[in-house]
């Protein structure tokens, strides 16, 4: 992919973000805000600019797009719905829900990575809903990262890492959650997996469809199902959101081992008492140890971190609460080798 000029940064006037839509109708690449991370979107009905996409990040094609909608009531343009579906959207969406349905004949191969499946969500971000809506049509958006680094939640994070590979950024400040979008597979209503934990969790979907929500696992789904871990949550076999220096985590941190140079300490919440000095590789998510606020700031501080000049990153596990599970995922697949 030949080299362009630094990207620009686009405030969401009214002006930019009717040029922005035109240009994503033509076919180019824009990378958008939303209240999870950035995503990089392109016209989810045309195979050509998705198929830039997976360029621009260096994804395999193999690792599907999720297909982001103005509105549920546009649902049944790309996804065969079943009333849970129906149930989850009128419930959570606009919002950070990603639901797996049966695809329509309108969604490209390249989207779906060949799979008969397509993912979708309808955004609560206002200036990527107002983008929507003057483009009318549906947008298939990854995060926009390079493949297999940090999810980006703010503008500058997007240009550090495409800066060059694309050449729009609509600037929406920092994501307000901080973390990809929960994703259920719906396509069996009777047996709803949890593909990816995020901020909606498990309890919340099963009270809402009065069945349990199991996390997808392995080991019990190939065996029961005979299908492979590819066709129904690719995603899970790769290696994400992965800083370059090392990563160790520990169910607690204890401040005495804090002192050692070269490496960094990344506590949920300030540690109490004095901190010993030096205290330059002491950080933490969220003051109070608020899990809303650390989910919020958790892909920044790894950035943060990763360019800090450490040799090793000791992060602790969040304790039990809403947002745990979503944090310690992506924790532990920041940590895996
Ligand atoms: O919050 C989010 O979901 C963000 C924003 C931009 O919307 N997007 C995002 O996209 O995190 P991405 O591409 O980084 O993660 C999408 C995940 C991948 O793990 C992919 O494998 C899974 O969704 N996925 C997409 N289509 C699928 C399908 N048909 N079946 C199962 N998993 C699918
Ligand atoms: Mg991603």
């Amino acid at each position: 992919m030949p080299k362009l000029p630094r990207a620009r940064v686009y405030r969401g006037t009214t002006r930019n973000l009717a040029q922005l839509a035109a240009r994503l109708r033509t076919g180019e690449l824009v990378a958008v805000p939303t209240e999870t991370v950035y995503g990089l979107a392109a016209n989810a009905l045309d195979a050509s600019a998705c198929r830039r996409i997976f360029s621009a990040k260096g994804r395999p094609a193999s690792d599907p797009l999720i297909v982001h909608l103005a509105a549920a009531t546009e649902l049944s343009q790309v996804a065969i719905p079943n009333a849970s579906a129906l149930r989850l959207a009128k419930k959570f969406w606009p919002g950070p829900l990603t639901i797996v349905l049966p695809k329509t004949a309108s969604i490209p191969d390249v989207v779906s990575a060949g799979l008969p499946s397509v993912a979708v969500r309808v955004p609560a971000h206002p200036l990527f809903r107002r983008l929507l809506k003057l483009a009318g049509i549906p947008l298939a958006a990854p995060s926009a990262n390079p493949f297999g680094y940090i999810s980006p939640t703010t503008a500058a994070h997007v240009r550090d890492g495409l800066g060059r590979k694309i050449s729009h950024i609509l600037d929406g400040g920092a994501s307000a959650i901080g973390l990809e979008s929960t994703i259920i597979d719906l396509r069996d209503p009777r047996k709803p997996r949890l593909l990816r934990p995020g901020a909606i969790t498990c309890s919340q979907l099963e009270k809402v469809l009065g069945v349990t929500v199991r996390p997808f696992s392995r080991r019990n789904e190939i065996s029961d199902t005979k299908q492979s871990v590819a066709q129904i949550a690719p995603g899970l076999l790769i290696r994400h959101y992965s800083p370059r220096t090392p990563l160790h985590l520990h169910e607690k941190l204890q401040l005495p081992f804090v002192a050692r140079a070269k490496e960094a300490w990344l506590f949920v919440r300030k540690p109490a008492g004095d901190i010993p000095i030096p205290t330059k590789n002491v950080f933490w998510l969220d003051a109070r140890g608020d899990l809303r606020g650390a989910a919020r700031r958790l892909f920044a501080v790894l950035r943060k971190l990763d360019a800090g000049g450490f040799k090793k990153i000791h992060a602790e596990l969040a304790p039990a609460g809403d947002l745990a599970d979503a944090i310690n995922d992506r924790l532990r697949r920041a940590a895996a080798k």
